[in-house]
């Protein structure tokens, strides 16, 4: 299983004072920015993405209210802090521009032998990059992280006009989501 290097110094932020990325670059998946188009790239999520526009692409998602630039560093670091628990990787274009976003949050279980769980959130990719196989290579990129990082399974929510989209990313149905909203 991957080791982090947080758990070898005692440091679970990997860029508590520098624009280093959220979490360690080895576990994006070689084989996965390989099989990206032309110029494009992946990596984990960095500080300097408020600029790069993530949360422009997340806006394709959902709701993202306005979000200052203090804000999201505040948040990033809250995130970064926790170590091996967010990564939130990025898809970018030839220009840096982000253009797809995903996240395996590792959650921490005493049940299955102090098991972890992998669940996959907030996936998306800009309108007009969607069709290029971007989304099917993140949720590979997630899966490997999950995967590496000792995940005995990963687990999403999705809308039943995205099922077609996970089951070509090799998930299948599995119980039922259930939501109480405040
Ligand atoms: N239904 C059925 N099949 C689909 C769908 C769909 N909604 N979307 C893509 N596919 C298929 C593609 O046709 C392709 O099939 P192929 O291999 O036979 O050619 C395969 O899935 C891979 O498609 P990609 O090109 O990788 O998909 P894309 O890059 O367009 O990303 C995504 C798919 C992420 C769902 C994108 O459409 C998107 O951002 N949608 C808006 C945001 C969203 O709904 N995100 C998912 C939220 S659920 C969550 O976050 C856990």
């Amino acid at each position: 299983m991957w080791s982090s290097p947080a758990a070898t110094t005692g440091s679970a932020n990997m860029s508590s004072s520098t624009n280093g990325p959220l979490f360690s670059a080895t576990l994006i998946s070689d084989s996965v920015k390989k099989a990206l188009p032309e110029s494009y790239t992946m990596r984990p999520l960095q500080r300097s993405d408020y600029k790069a526009g993530v949360l422009d692409v997340l806006k394709v998602l959902t709701t993202v209210g306005d979000i200052t630039e203090e804000a999201w560093t505040e948040r990033y670091d809250w995130m970064a802090k926790r170590g091996d628990e967010y990564f939130v990787l990025v898809v970018c274009d030839g220009s840096g521009k982000c253009v797809g976003t995903g996240c395996v949050l590792v959650e921490r279980k005493f049940i299955h032998n102090l098991g972890l769980v992998g669940h996959i959130e907030d996936i998306v990719v800009n309108k007009d990059q969607q069709g290029k196989k971007l989304g099917l290579r993140i949720i590979e990129a997630l899966d490997y992280i999950a995967e590496k990082v000792g995940c005995y399974k990963t687990i999403l929510d999705c809308s039943e006009t995205n099922e077609g989209f996970y089951v070509k990313c090799g998930y299948k149905r599995a119980g039922l989501e259930m939501a109480h909203y405040y």
